[in-house]
């Protein structure tokens, strides 16, 4: 089939940074392809260009769609044609399914919002997608993966040619991620056109038709997808052949860090639930302990419920560091006891996005480079600069404002805050999510130096084969209970299911 859409040498600059410097991508109607590429190589930037969120003039080069010159100057013009770009919840939690599939594109007679169609429309729309809920059902009842759907059904409803998915999946579960893939490749067959960005090169190759690689800024390759290998994509993405995806590391165990007993904490809001029950682990210096679980198994509000009570009720049970009871009741408490949390929620959680690079680095430790109470800013600046070399955060400089990186180098960020706490013992929740695999390979070079340093490390992670290639001990978890313990030798993708529902 003819092209649908073709992008020729598309270029764009923000101030001191080239973004795009020579990109071109064709896509054929009724394909499913996809944009691979490093963190910052480019390309949320282009899909902003495509869809008019950056208007016409403000780019270079030219945008060809359905055969015509397209000069978009919002969103509202791409829409205009089909070209819709799903957002990753952007829902209205409030309102209904309903309310927000039809918000702004309302079903009205006479300026009255025509409800019995509205609904008819959207139960319509959530049989395309596979979603069984009732159009009135409120929005904040629905997990991620379902709300995640609710977007895709949003898109749908106004009558989508190409649909643009920047990493739909990063946070979705693994079965939601392949029943969102399920979903691409059943909106293929009806004719609808897509273009997929996502740094899981395994989805990349269960369901592209043809694949484009970028790096900074410019096409390096597309590719077709029949034979493909992972290895050929990451080679184009990275410019060099990466034999390994995992760092050598040595097992060395030393003396019980971090210890926990007898966990207990309630569910905030209801009441009667407690949502994580008897929990009792260790970690020695030296080890990297995982926890695999599935999503809503009570990981992260574990990990939180440790790190000041930032979730739950009731929390009883105690923490000791190198076997003294530590006080970790607030968030300062537990950074001052040697504890740091590296968030899987990098947007409301871990950073100030309107503030620089420089300051977010030194937030959690102001201590360190301030004298009486003052931040010593030409050391903020060395302890910035030491950090974006080392984690390689791609940005002309650490005055830029985090919101400016793209996604990976923001999580970057969130990892080079807390490392600068020399923490005793780091939990990482998530700590790759959206982050390409050069810089995956760099952090997991990070957490090998933290245990050999003597450190103590617990990665939560819902990639099974980060946690198999880096952890000595995994902890299973389910419904707010640990249901197994496997060491590294006994692990396996197969052993940790088996244990998750056996239960
Ligand atoms: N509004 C902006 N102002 C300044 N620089 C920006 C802006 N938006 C993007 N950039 C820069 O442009 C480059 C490309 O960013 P973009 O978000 O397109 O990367 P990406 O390929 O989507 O990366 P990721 O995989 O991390 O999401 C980065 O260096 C980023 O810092
Ligand atoms: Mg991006």
């Amino acid at each position: 089939m003819g092209a649908i859409l073709e992008m020729q040498r598309i270029g764009k600059s923000f101030p001191g940074v080239r973004a795009l410097d020579d990109v071109s991508l064709t896509v054929a109607e009724g394909d499913i392809h996809a944009i691979c590429g490093e963190n910052g190589a480019g390309k949320s930037t282009l899909m902003k260009v495509l869809s008019g969120v950056y208007p016409h003039g403000s780019y270079d080069g030219r945008i060809v769609f359905d055969g015509r010159d397209a000069r978009f100057r919002s969103i509202r013009d791409s829409e205009d044609l089909g070209i819709i770009i799903h957002q990753e919840l952007a829902l209205i939690p409030q309102l209904t399914i309903a309310e927000n599939i039809f918000l702004g594109n309302e079903r009205a007679r006479r300026g009255v919002i025509d409800w019995p169609d509205t609904f008819r429309q959207t139960r319509a729309l959530l049989d395309k997608v596979g979603l069984l809920k009732p159009p009135g059902a409120r929005v904040d009842t629905l997990g991620v993966g379902q709300q995640q759907l609710v977007e895709i059904a949003k898109a749908l409803s106004r009558n989508v040619r190409l649909l643009i998915l920047d990493e739909p999946t990063a946070a979705l579960s693994e079965s939601d991620s392949q029943a969102l893939l399920d979903l691409l490749l059943e909106l293929k067959s009806q004719g609808v056109t897509s273009i997929i960005i996502s740094h899981k090169l395994n989805e990349v190759r269960r369901v592209a038709d043809r694949v484009t690689v970028i790096r900074d800024g410019s096409t390096i390759s597309t590719l077709d997808a029949a034979g493909l290998t992972e290895d050929r994509i990451v080679r184009d993405m990275v410019g060099r052949d990466m034999a390994h995806r995992y760092p050598e590391r040595e097992r060395r165990a030393g003396e019980v860090v971090f210890e926990l007993r007898d966990w207990n904490v309630g569910h905030p809001e209801q009441r009667d639930r407690r949502a994580i029950r008897d929990l009792s682990m260790q970690v020695r210096a030296g080890e990297v302990v995982g926890i695999a679980g599935l999503m809503g198994a009570g990981r992260t509000e574990l990990a939180m419920s440790v790190f000041g009570r930032s979730w739950g009720r009731d929390i009883s049970g105690t923490v000791r560091m190198h076997g003294k009871v530590v006080d970790v009741s607030t968030v300062d408490r537990a950074i001052a006891a040697g504890l740091a949390y590296v968030t899987e929620d990098r947007k409301t959680l871990g950073l100030i996005l309107d503030e620089t690079i420089r300051r977010n680095t030194i937030l959690a430790n102001l201590p360190a480079v301030s004298a009486h109470g003052i931040v010593d800013e030409r050391r903020e600046t060395e302890v910035a600069e030491r950090y974006r070399r080392s984690l390689r955060i791609r940005t002309p400089s650490v005055f830029q404002k985090v919101v400016n990186l793209s996604g990976g180098n923001q999580q970057k960020v969130v990892l080079a805050k807390w490392l600068f706490t020399e923490p005793e013992l780091l939990i990482l929740d998530e700590p790759t999510r959206g982050i390409d695999v050069g810089a995956k390979y760099e952090i997991y070079t990070i957490i090998n130096e933290l245990s050999r340093a003597g450190k103590a490390v617990i990665l939560i992670s819902s990639e099974m084969p980060e946690l198999l290639g880096l952890c000595d001990r995994i902890h299973v978890m389910n419904e707010g209970r640990f249901v197994g313990e496997l060491s590294a030798d006994e692990a396996s993708q197969e052993a940790i299911m088996s244990l998750i529902v056996r239960e």
